[in-house]
Protein backbone atom coordinates (compact mmCIF):
# COMPACT_ATOMS: atom_id res chain seq x y z
CA UNK A 1 0.00 0.00 0.00
CA UNK A 2 1.17 3.27 -1.04
CA UNK A 3 0.43 5.94 1.69
CA UNK A 4 0.92 9.61 0.52
CA UNK A 5 -0.47 11.56 3.84
CA UNK A 6 -2.49 10.29 6.30
CA UNK A 7 -5.17 12.94 7.92
CA UNK A 8 -6.75 12.54 10.84
CA UNK A 9 -10.27 13.13 10.62
CA UNK A 10 -12.59 14.12 13.74
CA UNK A 11 -16.74 14.41 13.14
CA UNK A 12 -18.11 16.33 15.36
CA UNK A 13 -21.67 16.18 15.47
CA UNK A 14 -23.55 18.31 17.27
CA UNK A 15 -27.28 19.41 16.70
CA UNK A 16 -29.24 17.20 14.51
CA UNK A 17 -27.81 17.43 10.92
CA UNK A 18 -25.02 19.15 11.58
CA UNK A 19 -21.28 17.53 11.25
CA UNK A 20 -18.32 19.04 11.01
CA UNK A 21 -15.40 17.29 9.57
CA UNK A 22 -11.72 18.69 10.47
CA UNK A 23 -8.72 17.31 8.88
CA UNK A 24 -4.98 17.47 10.21
CA UNK A 25 -2.06 16.60 8.05
CA UNK A 26 0.39 14.06 9.92
CA UNK A 27 3.25 15.75 8.05
CA UNK A 28 6.10 16.40 10.73
CA UNK A 29 3.46 15.37 13.56
CA UNK A 30 5.47 13.26 16.24
CA UNK A 31 4.00 9.36 16.46
CA UNK A 32 5.14 7.29 19.11
CA UNK A 33 4.79 3.65 18.78
CA UNK A 34 5.21 1.02 21.53
CA UNK A 35 6.58 -2.55 20.07
CA UNK A 36 7.40 -1.32 16.75
CA UNK A 37 10.47 -3.80 16.35
CA UNK A 38 7.96 -6.08 14.53
CA UNK A 39 4.51 -7.35 13.34
CA UNK A 40 1.59 -4.91 14.03
CA UNK A 41 3.70 -2.29 15.30
CA UNK A 42 6.63 -2.22 12.31
CA UNK A 43 3.74 -2.21 10.23
CA UNK A 44 2.65 1.31 11.56
CA UNK A 45 5.95 2.40 11.64
CA UNK A 46 6.08 2.33 7.84
CA UNK A 47 2.45 3.74 6.98
CA UNK A 48 3.34 6.70 9.55
CA UNK A 49 6.91 7.15 7.90
CA UNK A 50 5.74 7.33 4.21
CA UNK A 51 3.49 10.17 5.24
CA UNK A 52 6.11 12.09 6.77
CA UNK A 53 5.47 11.64 10.45
CA UNK A 54 8.16 12.09 12.85
CA UNK A 55 9.21 8.50 14.96
CA UNK A 56 9.90 7.46 18.49
CA UNK A 57 9.90 3.85 17.86
CA UNK A 58 9.81 1.82 21.00
CA UNK A 59 10.48 -1.93 21.83
CA UNK A 60 13.10 -4.12 24.08
CA UNK A 61 15.12 -4.77 20.97
CA UNK A 62 17.18 -2.20 20.18
CA UNK A 63 19.11 -4.31 17.09
CA UNK A 64 15.13 -4.41 15.41
CA UNK A 65 14.57 -1.00 16.01
CA UNK A 66 17.74 -0.11 14.45
CA UNK A 67 17.20 -2.58 11.62
CA UNK A 68 13.84 -0.96 11.11
CA UNK A 69 14.94 2.68 11.66
CA UNK A 70 17.83 2.22 8.74
CA UNK A 71 15.40 0.70 6.15
CA UNK A 72 12.66 3.88 7.36
CA UNK A 73 15.66 6.70 6.80
CA UNK A 74 16.46 5.46 3.60
CA UNK A 75 13.20 5.03 2.20
CA UNK A 76 11.46 7.95 3.23
CA UNK A 77 13.91 10.04 5.00
CA UNK A 78 12.36 9.56 8.32
CA UNK A 79 13.52 11.51 11.65
CA UNK A 80 13.37 8.33 14.06
CA UNK A 81 13.93 8.74 17.83
CA UNK A 82 14.70 5.02 19.46
CA UNK A 83 13.56 4.01 22.99
CA UNK A 84 15.09 0.64 23.91
CA UNK A 85 12.40 0.50 26.57
CA UNK A 86 10.09 -2.59 28.36
CA UNK A 87 6.93 -1.09 29.54
CA UNK A 88 6.74 -3.05 31.89
CA UNK A 89 9.03 -1.08 33.92
CA UNK A 90 6.85 2.19 35.27
CA UNK A 91 10.20 3.71 36.03
CA UNK A 92 11.95 3.20 33.13
CA UNK A 93 9.02 4.37 31.33
CA UNK A 94 8.32 7.93 33.29
CA UNK A 95 11.89 8.69 32.41
CA UNK A 96 12.34 7.67 29.23
CA UNK A 97 9.12 10.18 28.41
CA UNK A 98 10.72 12.33 30.84
CA UNK A 99 14.28 12.88 29.20
CA UNK A 100 13.05 13.25 25.51
CA UNK A 101 15.29 15.54 23.79
CA UNK A 102 12.97 19.32 23.71
CA UNK A 103 12.46 18.35 19.74
CA UNK A 104 10.71 14.62 20.70
CA UNK A 105 8.71 16.07 23.79
CA UNK A 106 5.35 16.76 21.76
CA UNK A 107 3.84 13.77 20.70
CA UNK A 108 0.92 13.90 18.66
CA UNK A 109 -0.32 10.20 18.44
CA UNK A 110 1.04 7.54 20.84
CA UNK A 111 0.12 4.28 19.81
CA UNK A 112 -0.04 1.32 22.56
CA UNK A 113 1.27 -1.84 20.34
CA UNK A 114 3.39 -3.68 22.55
CA UNK A 115 1.81 -6.85 23.95
CA UNK A 116 1.89 -10.41 23.85
CA UNK A 117 -0.02 -13.63 24.52
CA UNK A 118 2.21 -16.66 26.50
CA UNK A 119 0.21 -19.97 26.43
CA UNK A 120 -2.93 -21.65 25.57
CA UNK A 121 -3.24 -23.33 28.81
CA UNK A 122 -6.47 -23.83 30.19
CA UNK A 123 -6.50 -21.68 33.32
CA UNK A 124 -6.74 -24.27 36.01
CA UNK A 125 -3.08 -25.65 34.66
CA UNK A 126 -1.64 -22.55 33.46
CA UNK A 127 1.85 -21.05 34.15
CA UNK A 128 1.71 -18.23 36.99
CA UNK A 129 4.44 -16.73 35.14
CA UNK A 130 2.38 -15.96 31.35
CA UNK A 131 0.18 -14.36 33.49
CA UNK A 132 2.01 -11.73 34.66
CA UNK A 133 3.89 -11.32 31.57
CA UNK A 134 0.87 -10.54 29.98
CA UNK A 135 -1.06 -8.29 32.65
CA UNK A 136 2.37 -6.48 33.35
CA UNK A 137 2.39 -5.82 29.44
CA UNK A 138 -0.64 -5.44 27.89
CA UNK A 139 -2.64 -3.98 30.65
CA UNK A 140 0.09 -2.28 33.21
CA UNK A 141 2.61 -1.54 30.14
CA UNK A 142 -0.28 0.21 28.22
CA UNK A 143 -1.33 2.14 31.55
CA UNK A 144 2.18 3.41 32.23
CA UNK A 145 2.31 4.33 28.54
CA UNK A 146 -0.84 6.19 28.61
CA UNK A 147 -0.22 7.92 31.96
CA UNK A 148 3.23 9.42 31.19
CA UNK A 149 2.24 10.68 27.99
CA UNK A 150 -1.55 12.14 28.17
CA UNK A 151 -0.44 14.68 30.38
CA UNK A 152 1.68 16.63 27.88
CA UNK A 153 -1.01 16.56 24.91
CA UNK A 154 -3.92 17.70 27.76
CA UNK A 155 -1.74 20.67 28.59
CA UNK A 156 -0.86 20.91 24.71
CA UNK A 157 -4.51 20.64 23.33
CA UNK A 158 -3.42 18.42 21.03
CA UNK A 159 -3.18 14.62 20.71
CA UNK A 160 -4.70 10.81 19.85
CA UNK A 161 -4.23 7.93 22.08
CA UNK A 162 -4.32 4.35 20.13
CA UNK A 163 -4.66 1.30 21.52
CA UNK A 164 -4.32 -2.07 20.18
CA UNK A 165 -6.70 -4.32 21.72
CA UNK A 166 -7.79 -7.49 20.22
CA UNK A 167 -11.05 -9.17 19.29
CA UNK A 168 -10.27 -11.75 21.84
CA UNK A 169 -11.31 -8.82 24.09
CA UNK A 170 -14.69 -9.35 23.27
CA UNK A 171 -15.03 -12.73 23.18
CA UNK A 172 -13.15 -15.78 24.94
CA UNK A 173 -11.51 -18.97 23.43
CA UNK A 174 -10.47 -21.85 24.49
CA UNK A 175 -7.07 -21.03 26.55
CA UNK A 176 -7.41 -18.00 25.74
CA UNK A 177 -8.77 -17.02 29.39
CA UNK A 178 -5.90 -14.52 30.28
CA UNK A 179 -4.85 -12.95 27.44
CA UNK A 180 -8.84 -12.09 26.35
CA UNK A 181 -9.01 -10.80 29.72
CA UNK A 182 -5.78 -8.46 28.85
CA UNK A 183 -7.81 -7.39 25.87
CA UNK A 184 -11.03 -6.85 27.24
CA UNK A 185 -9.07 -4.66 29.98
CA UNK A 186 -7.87 -2.86 27.05
CA UNK A 187 -11.45 -2.22 25.92
CA UNK A 188 -12.72 -0.69 28.93
CA UNK A 189 -9.53 1.14 29.99
CA UNK A 190 -9.68 2.94 26.57
CA UNK A 191 -13.73 3.48 26.95
CA UNK A 192 -12.69 5.14 30.39
CA UNK A 193 -9.79 7.20 29.08
CA UNK A 194 -12.21 8.68 26.44
CA UNK A 195 -14.75 9.70 29.18
CA UNK A 196 -11.77 10.79 31.23
CA UNK A 197 -10.74 13.24 28.49
CA UNK A 198 -14.37 14.48 27.39
CA UNK A 199 -13.84 18.14 27.37
CA UNK A 200 -10.22 18.16 26.09
CA UNK A 201 -9.74 17.91 22.51
CA UNK A 202 -7.07 14.51 22.72
CA UNK A 203 -8.91 11.85 21.46
CA UNK A 204 -8.99 8.01 21.61
CA UNK A 205 -9.51 5.07 19.97
CA UNK A 206 -9.46 0.93 20.10
CA UNK A 207 -8.36 -0.95 17.24
CA UNK A 208 -9.10 -4.85 17.61
CA UNK A 209 -7.63 -6.53 15.35
CA UNK A 210 -8.45 -10.18 14.12
CA UNK A 211 -5.77 -13.01 13.80
CA UNK A 212 -2.65 -11.39 11.47
CA UNK A 213 0.60 -13.24 11.43
CA UNK A 214 3.03 -11.53 12.94
CA UNK A 215 6.05 -13.03 15.76
CA UNK A 216 2.77 -13.16 17.88
CA UNK A 217 2.40 -16.88 17.60
CA UNK A 218 5.90 -17.82 18.08
CA UNK A 219 6.11 -15.75 21.00
CA UNK A 220 3.35 -17.47 22.57
CA UNK A 221 4.41 -20.82 22.30
CA UNK A 222 8.08 -19.31 23.81
CA UNK A 223 10.30 -20.14 19.95
CA UNK A 224 7.68 -23.17 19.05
CA UNK A 225 7.12 -22.22 15.39
CA UNK A 226 5.21 -26.19 14.66
CA UNK A 227 2.90 -25.18 17.34
CA UNK A 228 2.79 -21.46 15.91
CA UNK A 229 2.11 -22.50 12.48
CA UNK A 230 -0.57 -24.54 13.41
CA UNK A 231 -2.13 -21.85 15.60
CA UNK A 232 -2.51 -19.68 12.58
CA UNK A 233 -4.20 -22.57 10.21
CA UNK A 234 -7.05 -22.89 12.57
N1 LIG B 1 -1.16 -10.96 15.70
C1 LIG B 1 -2.42 -11.04 15.99
O1 LIG B 1 -3.16 -11.92 15.50
C2 LIG B 1 -3.07 -10.01 16.89
C3 LIG B 1 -4.47 -9.96 16.94
C4 LIG B 1 -5.07 -9.02 17.76
C5 LIG B 1 -4.30 -8.15 18.51
N2 LIG B 1 -2.94 -8.23 18.46
C6 LIG B 1 -2.17 -7.31 19.30
O2 LIG B 1 -1.33 -6.54 18.46
C7 LIG B 1 -0.21 -6.08 19.21
C8 LIG B 1 1.07 -6.34 18.41
O3 LIG B 1 1.24 -7.74 18.28
P1 LIG B 1 1.87 -8.41 16.98
O4 LIG B 1 0.87 -9.37 16.46
O5 LIG B 1 2.43 -7.38 16.08
O6 LIG B 1 3.00 -9.30 17.69
P2 LIG B 1 4.60 -9.25 17.58
O7 LIG B 1 5.04 -9.33 16.18
O8 LIG B 1 5.07 -10.30 18.54
O9 LIG B 1 4.96 -7.80 18.17
C9 LIG B 1 4.84 -7.50 19.53
C10 LIG B 1 5.65 -6.26 19.82
O10 LIG B 1 5.50 -5.93 21.20
C11 LIG B 1 6.78 -5.68 21.75
N3 LIG B 1 6.80 -5.97 23.17
C12 LIG B 1 6.43 -7.11 23.79
N4 LIG B 1 6.64 -7.01 25.11
C13 LIG B 1 7.15 -5.78 25.32
C14 LIG B 1 7.60 -5.09 26.47
N5 LIG B 1 7.56 -5.64 27.69
N6 LIG B 1 8.08 -3.83 26.32
C15 LIG B 1 8.13 -3.26 25.11
N7 LIG B 1 7.73 -3.86 23.97
C16 LIG B 1 7.26 -5.11 24.08
C17 LIG B 1 7.73 -6.58 20.95
O11 LIG B 1 9.05 -6.02 20.94
P3 LIG B 1 10.30 -6.53 21.77
O12 LIG B 1 10.19 -8.02 21.90
O13 LIG B 1 11.46 -6.09 20.95
O14 LIG B 1 10.19 -5.81 23.07
C18 LIG B 1 7.14 -6.47 19.56
O15 LIG B 1 7.64 -5.34 18.90
C19 LIG B 1 -0.28 -6.79 20.55
O16 LIG B 1 -0.83 -5.92 21.52
C20 LIG B 1 -1.23 -7.95 20.30
O17 LIG B 1 -1.88 -8.35 21.47
C21 LIG B 1 -2.31 -9.14 17.66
Amino acid sequence: MKVKSIMICFLTCSTGLNIKVKMISIQEKIVLITGSSSGIGASCANVFAQAGAKLILAARRQEKLEELADELTKQFQSQIYLLQLDVRDRLAVESAINSLPEAWKDIEILINNAGLGRGLDKLYVADFNDWEEMIDTNVKGLLYMTRSVVPGMVSRGRGHVVNIGSIAGRAAYPGGNVYCASKAAVRAISEGLKQDLLGTPVRVTEIQPGLVETEFSEVRFHGDTEKAKNVNKD
